[in-house]
This record gives structure tokens, C-alpha cells and sequence, in this order.
């Protein structure tokens, strides 16, 4: 067997005898000639056998390949303008073929499946093209989270996930058994992380988090992943400038990165170039004023419903897509009412109703990607709030103490890892950008 090559390597072989390891993605062919597009797990590509180039054995066994059989081919690399693939433009005119195993019938074939019946295959869905790409950009994203924050001084810290009291909310909560105590799976790891920055200065996790949601929306999992930076010295402002740069450099490198998964995907790229800094910056009551404007505007009475928000309450979904329309990358709403955040905010200077809060919303409907502050300083106000919030005060004793020892102004903010790569895929759902995604309705397989 000639050289083992990985198709996304192909470009550096033309005209050399190479070997794929792979399987079958598709099968077509008329007469004499047998198309097999052969995918290795870096790309896809078509491999072309020619009865007289190849044994009558070899031609039998590619004619009858099966789905997802997998199989070893060996043959010369031909570059071709027309060839389909991932990279196209490159094609395998096969010398010999080995299969490995004839796959049994494949369920999920090229016709159209229902979403549940893709998500009950998700261990074979992950094969197909568009989950492929989407699982790609997922790596790369990742990737370049760690990237910026590793080469601007932020430390990667590990922060627990079975925690003794909330962090965002009491209401979505999964309670576990601690040897006969309740602990919960962490929603954040930003208290932690509170702690950490007295030690190292700007700090992130980088993991799994958990909510109970009972809502059923393309944006909600119960299990997502979420990047949370924490930095010492740091007000909104300077927050913000920190998170746009981040989001920008993100973008950016899935835009070089992985054009040809982008292009699987038929992502309109345009959209994804403007992402650039600054990004434009509005308060909740300016948001609140906007959408009262597009209340006043529109004639479509569903909406005008939909948008309907007292003064105190937060966005939901229509707000935050209809707010987002407006500009043409993301943008940042803050100083949100105190009551519908978090109890470790800190308080807008001369109104306590409003909360140094920011949340940056996505384009094209994405909603809020990220969500972060500057957090409460002083121990007797936090105490006091989290008094105010129910909260039992034993198990934040070691949260309140930060406050104590060297207290300083600090702010950070959380990242969804799913909603960022949906948005930047251009896909629909967040759950098809985790492997095998946990939602309300869902935890098979
Ligand atoms: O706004 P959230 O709840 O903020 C926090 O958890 C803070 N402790 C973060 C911090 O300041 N360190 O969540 C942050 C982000 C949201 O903006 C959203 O992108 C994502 O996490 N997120 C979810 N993604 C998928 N499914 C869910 N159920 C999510 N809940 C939040
Ligand atoms: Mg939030």
C-alpha cells in the first residue's frame, strides 16, 4: 500500500500513489466507472475506479460497496476543477481497493429524516456532512478561546462542578446525592473564579455547565459549555472592550480557518467579516425605548404582543432578536434592573434599581451569547443581598470573606460556547453543535 494520506492533506499529493483510510459516504456509477466518495474524517473525496485500471475482484467489491462500509484505497491523485468534495478539485483514479467491513444497511440514507430520528442516530448522524462541519467549527472555536485568552495573560483555571449552593438562580438546579447532602451541579464557575483572581490576577474556566430549563427553545440546553473570564482591576467598561475583542477574534479565526466547513454549511460569510470592533453599546432603558418604537411601528399584531416588557423585567427571545436587527454586528446592552439579575452585581452608582450588568447580543436572531458584570466589592452590601435574595448565607461565608482580604473592583462574564458556534454556523438549533447534546426533552443518546 502506497502512502497513508489524510484528505485534507490532498492538495500536496497530486500525481503521487496515495492510501485513504475511510468510508463510504456515497456510491454512484454508470458502465465501466464506479464514483465512490470516500470520507476519512478530514474531508471527503471522490474516488474514482475504471474496470480496466483495476482487478475484476476490486471492481466487484466497488460496485457493491454498502453506506458507510469502511475500506482502505490506494490510486493516484489527479487534480480536477470539477471533482465534488471537501476539499473538491481533487480526485483518486484507484489501483486498489480494500474493504474492511461491508456495512449493514445504513439507517440514515441521502433522503430526508425527521430531526428526531437524527437525534435518536446521533452517534451515526455526527457522520454526515453538515454535523461534521458544525462539530469542526465547535474544535476551532474552542481552540481560539483558548488562544486569546492563554496570549493575554489569563490563567486556566479548573473550577468544581458539584457545588454547594446556586450561582445564577435557584430554579434551574440539578440536585445531586452527597453521600446523603444535596450539592448541585454547577451552573457557573464564576464564584470560583472570584477567588482565583486574588491569586493569579485574570483568570478563565473552561467547562461543562448545568440548568435545569423547562423551556423548550432553539437556544436552551441543559448541558452547555461556557467560557468564563474573571479579571481583578476591571470595570464594565473596560469589560466590554475585553469581550469584544475576544468575540472578534474568535469570529475571525473561524472565518480563516474553516472556510470550507462554512462553505458545507452555506454560511452567508459577510455577515461574520463586519464583526469587528467597536461594538455599539446601548442601556436597558435605551433598548426599552427602542422596542417600544418598534411596537409603535409595526402592523403585525402578534408582535406588538410579543414585544410588550414593563420596565424591570429581562428580554426574552423576540426582544433580543427584534434589538439585534438594528445593527449589523453584536451589540451590548447593560445596566439591566437589579431584580432580574444576578445577586452578585454591582449596583449602578446613584441607582440601585439598576445593576452594572452587560449582556452582548448576536446577530440574525442569536439572542444573548454573553452575559457578565462588575461584581459587588463590598462584604456588608453583599451580604445584605444575599439576605435580600434568600440565599443561605452558610454555604457563601467563603464567597463573602473575598471581600475582606484586599477587595478590589472585578468584573467578568460567561461565554456559551453553543450559542456562539450556532450563530457563527448559521445553523438553527444549539443542539446540534454539541456531539451529543443533554435537553429538556433529550439525554439518548
Ligand atoms: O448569563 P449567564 O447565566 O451568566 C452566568 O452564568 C455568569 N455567571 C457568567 C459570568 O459572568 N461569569 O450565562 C452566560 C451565557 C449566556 O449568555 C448564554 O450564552 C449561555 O451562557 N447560556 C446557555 N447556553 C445554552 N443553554 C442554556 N440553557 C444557557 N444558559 C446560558
Ligand atoms: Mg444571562
Amino acid at each position: 500500500m502506497a502512502n497513508i494520506i489524510r484528505i485534507e492533506d490532498i492538495a500536496h499529493h497530486v500525481g503521487e500513489e496515495v492510501t485513504i483510510q475511510g468510508w463510504l459516504y456515497n456510491r454512484t456509477g454508470k458502465g465501466k466507472l464506479v464514483f465512490l466518495q470516500v470520507r476519512d474524517g478530514s474531508g471527503i473525496v471522490q474516488a474514482v475506479v475504471f474496470r480496466p485500471n483495476v482487478s475484476p475482484e476490486v471492481f466487484e467489491a466497488a460496485d457493491h460497496l454498502s453506506q458507510e462500509s469502511s475500506l482502505v484505497v490506494s490510486g493516484q491523485v489527479r487534480a480536477d476543477a470539477r471533482a465534488p468534495g471537501i476539499p473538491g478539485g481533487y480526485e483518486l483514479d484507484v489501483r486498489d481497493l480494500r474493504v474492511i467491513q461491508q456495512a449493514a444497511d445504513y439507517p440514515i440514507t441521502p433522503k430526508e429524516h425527521g430531526i428526531e430520528f437524527l437525534m435518536d442516530h446521533r452517534h451515526l448522524w455526527i457522520r454526515s456532512r453538515k454535523q461534521w462541519a458544525l462539530l469542526r467549527i465547535r474544535a476551532t472555536v474552542m481552540r481560539a478561546i483558548r488562544d486569546w485568552l492563554d496570549s493575554h495573560g489569563y490563567l486556566e483555571v479548573t473550577t468544581p462542578i458539584l457545588t454547594p449552593a446556586a450561582g445564577e438562580g435557584t430554579t434551574t438546579l440539578f440536585e445531586v446525592d452527597y453521600f446523603g447532602e444535596p450539592v448541585y451541579l454547577a451552573q457557573t464557575g464564576q464564584l470560583y473564579n472570584e477567588a482565583t483572581i486574588y491569586a493569579f490576577g485574570k483568570v478563565y474556566c473552561f467547562g461543562p455547565t448545568f440548568r435545569a430549563e423547562k423551556s423548550k427553545t432553539r437556544r436552551h440546553l441543559t448541558e452547555f459549555w461556557m467560557v468564563e473570564p474573571e479579571i481583578a482591576f476591571c470595570d464594565l467598561e473596560q469589560l466590554m472592550e475585553i469581550e469584544e475583542q475576544f468575540v472578534t477574534y474568535i469570529v475571525q479565526t473561524v472565518l480563516e480557518k474553516r472556510q470550507l466547513e462554512l462553505a458545507v454549511l452555506e454560511r452567508d460569510t459577510s455577515a461574520l467579516e463586519r464583526v469587528q470592533p467597536p461594538f455599539p453599546r446601548i442601556s436597558y432603558d435605551e433598548a426599552l425605548e427602542r422596542l417600544a418604537a418598534i411596537r409603535a411601528a409595526t402592523t403585525d399584531p402578534e408582535l406588538k404582543e410579543l414585544l410588550a416588557l414593563e420596565w424591570g423585567n429581562d428580554f426574552g427571545s423576540p426582544h433580543e432578536t427584534e434589538l439585534a436587527k438594528q445593527f449589523d454586528r453584536p451589540v451590548f446592552v447593560y445596566g439591566y434592573p437589579t431584580k432580574c439579575k444576578a445577586f452578585y452585581m454591582e449596583p449602578w452608582p446613584g441607582r440601585p434599581e439598576v445593576c452594572k450588568s452587560v449582556d452582548l447580543l448576536a446577530p440574525e436572531g442569536y439572542g444573548e451569547i454573553t452575559g457578565g458584570s462588575e461584581r459587588i466589592s463590598d462584604p456588608d452590601l453583599l451580604l445584605q443581598r444575599i439576605r435580600q435574595e434568600g440565599l443561605p448565607e452558610e454555604a457563601f461565608r467563603w464567597y463573602i470573606d473575598l471581600r475582606r482580604y484586599g477587595s478590589v473592583p472585578h468584573s467578568g462574564f460567561g461565554l456559551g460556547l453553543e450559542r456562539t458556534v450556532a450563530w457563527i454556523a448559521g445553523i438553527h438549533h444549539v443542539r446540534e453543535t454539541q456531539p451529543f447534546p443533554r435537553t429538556l426533552g433529550q439525554v439518548y443518546p
